[in-house]
This record gives structure tokens, sequence and C-alpha cells, in this order.
């Protein structure tokens, strides 16, 4: 009876998952499969005896850590001939027609840019996924892999019993573009293009952090004893049956005049596409004819790829800089000859790290590729070395901090150069100081970033707690500083120790901790006391804080001179414990929700239930699109966002409904306003 349960609703979740992952069609809201995820949850917690590694309640990942366990490949992963240009393409064509002389099809396909993935199913569940490691064997990512919900853990549908299926794990623009804007905030190194991301993320040894990184798998290539079709589309439509996203963007070309078409609309249309592509893979379609062509010791003779010119610039190389940021990390800056590229003056180019200034053997005034390849920040990519006609200084990374003559660390397994020295380098010292003073920290008006220059200069500011023994007279000798400004700033300082506790934990700049891990640790410890005490296995042990963060906490709190800054912010009156409200009212019933707010309400007002959203773990989002969960509806909701909410299925929630749903103590104004 109960198994019969968990197995109904495993088979739903599953159905929803498909859904909303692969067809893009959700049928239910996210609430509802909330919901349905956490009663699955319940019933499988009270009865072990049922537990199922497939579930989609394993999808959540884990925290627990390991290496990851070498597998050969039953198939070896190899990789394709690679081509350039129409001619070569057309070379292709032409020894596929003399190799087998007879008729053929040829199949087009996009080429996926990023980390390619071996999955096996046995009996219709996902036993293992492999990386292509070296090609013969590779890393075995299970659990990281069942937490990308595009993948079926269970197939539907007539599959073969035992079969392996080979795709790319691939991280969309969105996610890539808010996970490096997160990144830049924390000044981490960027990572430099969607593919690394995905396969950074891939190789985590959290699975609850891949979880959290929203990759996509796209597959392209069946392979077993017993395929049910023999011609390679036939083999993808039936994996599509059976619950693999499978592109559409696939084409039968007959001739090599349907190829270059299709070259020529994906070239461009590939741009709107959510993921990134390099190319067009072309496939000769019968299996038979696959065989009678074969491989060669790297490729195969019947696939070929055809790699999409990226746009570049060529200019010199004329120096390179280096760049200290508030918490250290250096980077590297390539300052070049104006170039125009894809419609804008680059000037400009990161060298992201040490070890890519070495694979390019970087010269100063080098004649240099740039490329924008749909990055952000433009990159150099190679070196004209036959443009060389005097060879320049070789560039090489510094050892020593460029600001402050510290000599340089690398943390172990990170590609970036820190300065350590925290408490007496002047950028990251002014930088602690104009992060302690911003909006989202203390949110000091006033102190700009001229400000707080001058004022480190004239030596009236060293540390973030040097702020709150800053007198009027101090101020009002700085050049272009009113009375009134300094009257103004005065006040901003009596009224920053307001700001709740969540907030100066923020402020204080602990590397790694941005504004949600802040109020997660405020929330978790409570107090500054307890924060300063916790070990490294408490850190951890809250939801989100992983091992690189918990170290940073702890060696903030080990530094005589932080303990001895925090000291003097609480004897100023710096809140430095969670509010008595807070301390009652934080819940999580809406973690992982995001909520649009919508109407007019009658119980509490917009902001209020802003605040009460964020309270119970929620997210407040401005427009209504397929991924929101639930709209709070108040009186009179716009006519768009109805017709929105009811054309992609989204539920309304009346206020009564969501003030029933959470832990409701109203915020005080000043909570409102500060949120
Ligand atoms: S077929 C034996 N199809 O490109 C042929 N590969 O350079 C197996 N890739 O390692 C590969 N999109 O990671 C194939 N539609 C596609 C692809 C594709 C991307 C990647 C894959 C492979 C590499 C080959």
């Amino acid at each position: 009876m109960i198994k019969d349960q968990i197995e109904t609703l495993r088979r739903e979740l599953e159905q929803h998952n498909y859904n909303y992952y692969v067809l893009s069609a959700p049928t239910i809201s996210d609430i509802e499969f909330d919901l349905k995820l956490k009663e699955l949850q319940k019933l499988e917690d009270e009865n072990p005896e049922f537990f199922d590694p497939h579930s989609p309640t394993q999808r959540v990942g884990s925290d627990i850590t390991g290496a990851f366990k070498q597998v050969s490949h039953v198939y070896p992963m190899l990789s394709l001939g690679n081509t350039y240009s129409e001619s070569e393409v057309q070379d292709f064509y032409d020894r596929v027609r003399r190799g087998l002389n007879e008729d053929f099809e040829l199949v087009c396909e996009l080429k996926y840019d990023g980390t390619s993935i071996s999955l096996t199913y046995e009996n219709g569940v996902l036993l293992r996924a492999v990386t292509r490691g070296d090609g013969d064997k590779g890393d075995d990512v299970t659990n990281n892999v069942k937490t990308i919900r595009s993948i079926p853990l269970r197939l539907h549908g007539n599959y073969p019993p035992s079969f392996e299926i080979r795709g790319e794990i691939l991280m969309p623009w969105s996610v890539f573009d808010a996970l490096n804007r997160e990144r830049e905030e924390q000044e981490e190194p960027l990572f430099a293009n969607p593919r690394n991301a995905a396969s950074g993320t891939l190789k985590l040894q959290n699975s609850k952090m891949v979880a959290s990184r929203k990759l996509d798998g796209y597959f392209y290539h069946l392979l077993g004893d017993n395929l049910p079709s023999n011609t390679h589309t036939g083999n993808l439509d039936e994996a599509r049956s059976w619950g693999f996203k499978i592109s559409d963007a696939i084409k039968i070309c007959k001739s090599i005049e349907d190829v270059f078409q299709f070259i020529h609309y994906w070239d461009v249309e590939r741009k709107n596409l959510p993921v990134a592509t390099d190319g067009i893979v072309l496939k000769v379609n019968s299996l038979a004819q696959q065989r009678s062509l074969g491989f060669t010791a790297k490729s195969p003779r019947w696939a070929i790829s055809y790699k999409f010119q990226a746009e570049s610039a060529l200019t010199r190389l004329n120096s390179v800089s280096f760049q200290v940021g508030r918490t250290g990390a250096v980077t590297p800056v390539a300052n070049l000859d104006p170039v125009l590229l894809s419609g804008t003056t680059v000037k400009r180019a990161s060298l992201h790290n040490a070890d890519i200034i070495e694979g390019l053997d970087l010269h100063i005034g080098d004649m240099v590729f740039v490329e924008k390849g749909g990055e952000i920040i433009p990159k150099i990519t190679a070196v004209d070395k036959d443009a060389r006609i005097m060879i320049g200084d070789k560039v090489q990374f510094i050892k020593k901090c460029p600001e402050c003559g510290a000599d340089l660390i690398r943390f172990e397994g990170e590609a970036a150069h820190y300065c350590p020295n925290e408490n007496a380098c002047p950028p990251q010292i002014k930088g602690k100081i104009e992060h302690f003073v911003s909006r989202k920290a203390m949110n000091i008006d006033g102190l700009g970033s001229e400000t707080v220059n001058l004022l480190y200069q004239n030596d009236l500011l060293h540390n973030i707690a040097d702020i709150y023994e800053l007198k009027i007279p101090d101020l009002i000798r700085l050049e272009r500083m009113g009375t009134k400004s300094a009257y103004n700033i005065q006040a901003g300082f009596e009224k920053s120790k307001e700001v709740p506790f969540e907030r100066v934990v923020f402020s204080l700049g602990i590397r790694f901790v941005g504004e949600t891990i802040a109020k997660k640790l405020a929330y978790a410890f409570k107090t500054i006391e307890a924060l300063e005490k916790a070990t490294l296995e408490e850190l951890v042990s809250v939801d989100e804080i992983g091992e690189r963060i918990a170290q940073s906490v702890v060696l903030y709190f080990k530094d005589p001179i932080n303990i001895d800054t925090v000291t003097r912010l609480k004897s100023v009156g710096l809140q430095m414990s969670l509010s008595e409200e807070k301390l009652q009212s934080h819940g999580t019933a809406l973690s992982g929700l995001s909520i649009v707010i919508s109407g007019t309400f009658s119980r509490h007002s917009r902001d209020e239930y802003k605040t009460l959203i964020e309270r119970n773990g929620g997210k407040n989002v401005g427009s209504v699109s397929s991924k929101t969960s639930f709209i709070l509806a108040g009186e009179n909701m716009g006519p768009e966002k109805l017709k929105k909410a009811e054309s992609l299925g989204v539920k309304l929630v009346d206020e009564n409904t969501f003030l029933d749903m959470i832990i409701a103590v109203v915020p005080s104004e000043d909570e409102v306003e500060n949120s």
C-alpha cells in the first residue's frame, strides 16, 4: 500500500521533471511539484526499506566528498576530425562518397560546446555516468549527473535492456552569466566560458553544489549491441521517446548543398540558443555504412565537425597590468592597441591567470588575436608568432603584490594568485572600507571611493572600525567636503548602528561571504561570539556552506587584527546578534520558491510581504515565468500578469492562504526598508 503510494508519486514526479526540463512544458506549478516531492521524501524517510537510488528525491545531491572512481569505457570515447572551411567539408563529403560508392545520407547536428559524458542504462535505470577522461577511461561522476534534472534516472517506453548514450553536459548561458556575476561580486576568478564552468561543476566533490548550478544535458550518440534502429537518426528518435533531451536541430541531408544550408542557417541562429555551440557535426546516417567506413586511430571516418568562426581581430600587446581587488585576488589585464571587434573598440583583454599567460607564451609587443566568442570579456586566444620581428620581454606573472610588495600566494587547486596582506595592502584596505559602507552593507551615504581614498591618504582611516572614530572636523578638512555633507556622513554612522546583524556579517568582508551566505551564517549562529568560535565542522553543517567558505570564516577569526576590529565595532554599538524578533520568525517554508507579488493587499503592505517571503527562505521575483512557483495575488492584479499566469499554469495564492503557509511575524518598518 505505502509502496504503491511511493511508486505512484515517483512516477508522477518523473513525468513532471520530464515535462519541465526536457519538453519545457510543465503541467503543474513548482509549488505543487515541491509539495509532492516533500510528500515523497517524507514517505521514504518513514519507510527506509523502500529506498531507491533512482527516486526523484535523489536529485538533490549530497555534500559527501570523495575522489572519483576511474572507470574504463566499454567503447572508447573518440574525438572528431575538425574542419574550418566549406572546402574541407566538401573534401569530407567526397571522401565518404568514394569510400561508400553508393547513395548515403548525412546527418547535420549542432556541436554543443560543453563537456562530454557517457551514460550507461541497465533495465531502464541510470547505472553510471562517466566523463571522457583520456578517451579510454574517465571519472565516475554518477552522483553529480543525477542532480541534472533533464537527465532521466528511469526511462519509459521500449528501451533495450542495456545501452550507452553519449552527449554533452552544458551550463546554459543564463546560469553561466548569473554564476559569473556572483563570482565577480565575491571577487572570485570568473569562468572563461560555459564549457569550463560545466566541466568544473561536474568535477565538484559536492553534488549539492552541482545541483545548485543547474546544468543541462543534450544527447547525440547511442551505443550498444541491440540498438532499435539501423540509422543514427532512428536511434535518436527512439532515445527521445525514452525521455532523453535530443535536440530538434537535426537535419538529414541528401546533398552537400543541404549541408551548407544547415551551416549557414545555424551560424546565425545559434546566437539565440540557450546553450553554447561551436560548430556543426556531420555524421553518416546508416550504421551499416558507418561500420563500413570505420575509424582511424583517433576518430571515426564517418563523422566530422565543422567549427564556426569566432569573430577575432589582430592587435598589439603593449603591456600587462596586474590589478588587486578587495579580497586580494590579482587579475592580469592585457593593454592592447585599440581594435574594432564585433562592433566595439577593444583596448583591454582579460588574461585570467598565470596558466593562461604561460600557455600563450606571451611577449610584450606581440601581435595577438582577440576574440569575443559570445563571452563577456574579450580574451587573447593566440599569438601571431610569424609577426614577431623583435621579441619583447616574456610576460611573467608577478611574484609580489604590485600595491604592497607582499609575496603573492596561490591556494591549492585554484588558478588565481592572491595578495595575503589583507590588513596592510592599500587596495584591499580601501576596498574593504568601500564594501563596508556600501548600500547593501552598512549603507553609509556620502563616503564614496574618492572620500575613502582621501581619508586613507590623510591617515585617518586604515580599518573599518576607524570609521566610527572619524570626527566632523576630520571630515570638513577634506577637499571639497562641505559642512552639511560632513554632518550627513556623521548621521549615517549613527544610523548604521541599527543595521541588522546579518548585514553586519556581510559588511565585514570575509572572503567568499556574500549577502546570502552572511544571512545563512547569521541565522545559524545568531551571535558574533558564536560565529567567532564556530569550528570548521559546525560551519560546513550549515546548508550551502562548503569547506571553502568555512575555511575562510575560520581563517578570518583566527587573525587577531580581525578580532580587534570586531571588538571595536561591537563597542561602538553595531548589532552583533540576531534581533529577538528574527530569532523567532525565521522559517524555511518557502525555501527554493520564486514568488511574484501582484495587486493590492489589505493585511500587510507589499514591502512587508517582500520581507516575509525572504524571511521564510523564498525569493521575490519581478515577472511571471514558467519558473515562478506562485503568485501572491492581491486585489486588482494586472491583466497582463494574470494572462501570463494562466497560460503558464502558475498558481495564484491569496494573502490569507499565504500567511497560513509561513511563519508570519510582521517585520518592523525599519527592517522592511533595510531588506
Ligand atoms: S558525436 C565518435 N555529436 O565534440 C563521435 N559530438 O570532437 C562522437 N560534441 O567529444 C561524437 N556536439 O564532446 C558528437 N552533436 C554532437 C556533438 C559532439 C558536441 C563534442 C563531443 C565530442 C567532441 C568531438
